[in-house]
């Protein structure tokens, strides 16, 4: 089959199927098989798979068509304007996850540390905040950890990919739970806030592909805000920073939980939802 035949046969099998951006989708997963750029494609339309493509294709096709998300089949995602390596183990990264760190890099900019700035990112999952955060700030060494043993070995990797391997340190740990008396200028978390009784407006592809533990935090999305803010607020300096990404319909309940707080704001994305609450540990 030629290049163009095969895209336009994928296209129609993911418009049967309720792939989103079907076109782009079958774009990208040939290219991955081919190793190529996408002008390749319009180049060479008329060029002729050979039977180990065409067979790879077809499998890649149908993973897709089955709701397995294409960055998963490609294994990677760009994140900051990094590349990052993903898996089935890490939730794949989220451009309004950059909101985050925005917000952290904008509030270090009216921060005076007290000794080392140290900060954490908690549930790394990719590693993605922890060394997007790095990548800006040559000088900042910072923590991070998952209670994914199988997060962690893909965030390692992404560290060594990028350079970062010094500056972030990775631990395994139950929230700040292997930091026992460690203190914090920054706590930084995008954990998982989808509640178990909102999973039927979840996308699918979300639902049965990225892990349960990156996205579902008991019935209402709440648990891990629950648990990670009173540990935060024992964790962080005086005057240190919470930044923390937030469902679209969590902003109020977050909110409430954080008394002993004080300069609590919230950013929002280009589509002007709540995204990213940050809070200050009164002086
Ligand atoms: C929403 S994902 C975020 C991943 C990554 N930081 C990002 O922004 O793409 C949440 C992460 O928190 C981790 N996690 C869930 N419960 C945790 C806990 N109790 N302690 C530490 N990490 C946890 C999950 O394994 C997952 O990697």
């Amino acid at each position: 089959m030629q290049l163009k035949q095969a895209v336009d046969a994928a296209y129609q099998h993911f418009l049967d199927h309720d792939v989103p951006s079907p076109r782009l989708n079958a774009e990208l997963l040939l290219m991955f098989v081919l190793g190529r750029a996408r002008a390749y494609l319009y180049t060479y339309p008329e060029c002729e798979l050979t039977p180990q493509e065409q067979s790879r294709y077809d499998e890649v096709v149908r993973a897709r068509a089955r709701g397995c998300p294409t960055q998963y089949i490609t294994g990677h995602q760009e994140f900051w304007g990094l590349d990052f390596i993903v898996s089935p183990a890490v939730l794949i990264p989220r451009p309004e996850t950059e909101h985050v760190i925005e917000t952290v890099l904008e509030l270090l900019k009216q921060y005076e540390p007290h000794g080392r700035l140290r900060m954490i990112d908690i549930g790394t999952g990719s590693g993605c905040i922890a060394l997007a955060v790095a990548s800006e700030l040559p000088q900042l060494e910072i923590d991070a950890c998952d209670i994914s043993e199988h997060a962690l070995e893909v965030a390692c990797a992404n560290a060594v990919r990028l350079g970062l391997e010094k500056r972030v340190q990775f631990r395994h740990s139950d929230l700040l739970s292997a930091y026992p008396g460690e203190q914090f200028d920054f706590v930084i978390s995008n954990p998982p806030y989808v509640g178990e009784s909102e999973a039927d407006k979840v996308q699918k592809q979300v639902r049965e592909f990225e892990p349960k533990t990156a996205v579902f935090s008991g019935w209402e999305g709440m648990e891990i805000y629950k648990r990670l803010i009173p540990q935060a607020q024992a964790a962080l300096k005086r005057g240190g920073w919470l930044v923390m990404e937030i469902g679209y319909s969590t902003e109020e309940k977050v909110r409430n939980l954080l008394t002993g707080f004080s300069d609590v704001q919230t950013t929002t994305d280009l589509q002007g939802i709540p995204r990213v609450v940050a809070a200050r540990l009164s002086n």
